[in-house]
């Protein structure tokens, strides 16, 4: 009897110490910088706010991914933190500094991925488009009318064996079906008649979700079958971090989505094991070195890093 109860012990913490070794549970996300839209003078790139405090909500630390480093400097910093999101903007996807990196730690990603090391990429609007383009090597994109539209997501039957929305709420996931409580801010979308038309992205994306501008029904949420690659054309940071335009919605149901989709992804990133090379190294990467300005009187976002 006591026997039992010594074996039972030591298979229960033989698969605890096991679990506490399959988790990263201090995960740092790099975040893409991209160009500055409108001159400043003493700065050359930005990042909104609200991509930090969304991978921060859900227990993550934040370094920002600068644009025109070289690749040594890009393959230490990869090698260096857990996973990378590639945030929203206005840059071009085939020739700003903002493609080039991201580009760089896709490649860099499919590697480490293809060897058994999990790196997360995550890509939001620009960060979905740029994911299109670097999958397929074509510029795919079609004109909609969604520069500024709450929409409903329209589940494929795809998504029920998704990564994704496996963890969501059954309330959540009918919310998004039902209520336009996904913000859209585009002028390009992947039409699914493309995506259905370009073996490159049928082969390596899965449709989670399609919206429609009323005319056209485009991709609206992908997951790689391969790789923890992911692409919303929404902004799921923006229910509950950004405030400057109307169409955002703010409801309990919106605002808890934004917390799933980061309570998600950065559960992709605690499957990573990459480490700073020493405390030193790591602090002085983390976001906390920058201070974002208060430009939401002027701006889409509430809050900029500017470098
Ligand atoms: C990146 O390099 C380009 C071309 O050399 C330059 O025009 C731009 O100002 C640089 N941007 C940053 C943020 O360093
Ligand atoms: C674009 O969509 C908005 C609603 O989001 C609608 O009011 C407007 O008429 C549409 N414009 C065109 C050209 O279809
Ligand atoms: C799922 O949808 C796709 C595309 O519409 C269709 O080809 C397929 O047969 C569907 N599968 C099931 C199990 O319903
Ligand atoms: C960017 O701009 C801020 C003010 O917004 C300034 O304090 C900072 O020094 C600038 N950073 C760089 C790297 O030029």
């Amino acid at each position: 009897m006591s026997n039992f109860a010594l074996l039972f012990c030591f298979a229960f913490s033989t698969l605890s110490s096991f679990t506490a070794l399959k988790r990263n549970d201090e995960p740092i996300i790099g975040v893409l910088a991209q160009e500055v839209y409108s001159p400043r003078p003493q700065n050359a790139s930005y990042i909104a706010a609200s991509y930090v405090k969304f991978l921060e909500s859900a227990g993550a630390r934040v370094v920002p991914v600068m644009i025109n480093k070289t690749l040594e400097e890009y393959k230490t910093l990869f090698n260096s933190i857990n996973g990378i999101l590639y945030p929203g903007g206005g840059v071009s996807i085939l020739t700003s500094g903002y493609a080039n990196t991201a580009r760089i730690f896709y490649e860099l990603a499919i590697e480490a991925n293809s060897r058994g090391d999990y790196f997360p990429v995550w890509g939001t609007c620009l960060g979905f488009e740029e994911l299109t383009y670097l999958t397929s090597g074509k510029m795919l994109l079609s004109h909609t009318n969604t520069s500024g539209v709450a929409l409903p997501l329209v589940f494929t039957n795809r998504s029920r064996e998704s990564r994704m929305f496996k963890g969501f709420p059954s309330e959540l996931l009918d919310a998004l079906a039902s209520e336009p409580i996904t913000e859209n801010s585009h002028k390009w979308s992947l039409t699914l008649a493309i995506y259905n038309s370009n073996a490159d992205l049928r082969k390596f994306y899965k449709v989670l979700t399609t919206s429609s501008d009323g005319k056209n029904e485009f991709v609206s949420t992908m997951e790689a079958y391969g790789f923890p690659i992911y692409g919303t054309q929404w902004h799921p940071e923006k229910n509950a971090f950004e405030w400057t335009k109307p169409y955002i919605p703010h409801s309990p149901l919106a605002v808890k989505v934004t917390f799933f989709m980061a309570d998600f992804f950065v559960n992709e990133a605690r499957k990573n094991f990459h480490k700073f090379e020493d405390e030193e190294v790591e602090k002085r990467a983390l976001i906390y070195n920058y201070n974002p300005v208060y430009t939401g009187i002027k701006s889409a976002f509430e809050q900029i890093y500017y470098f």
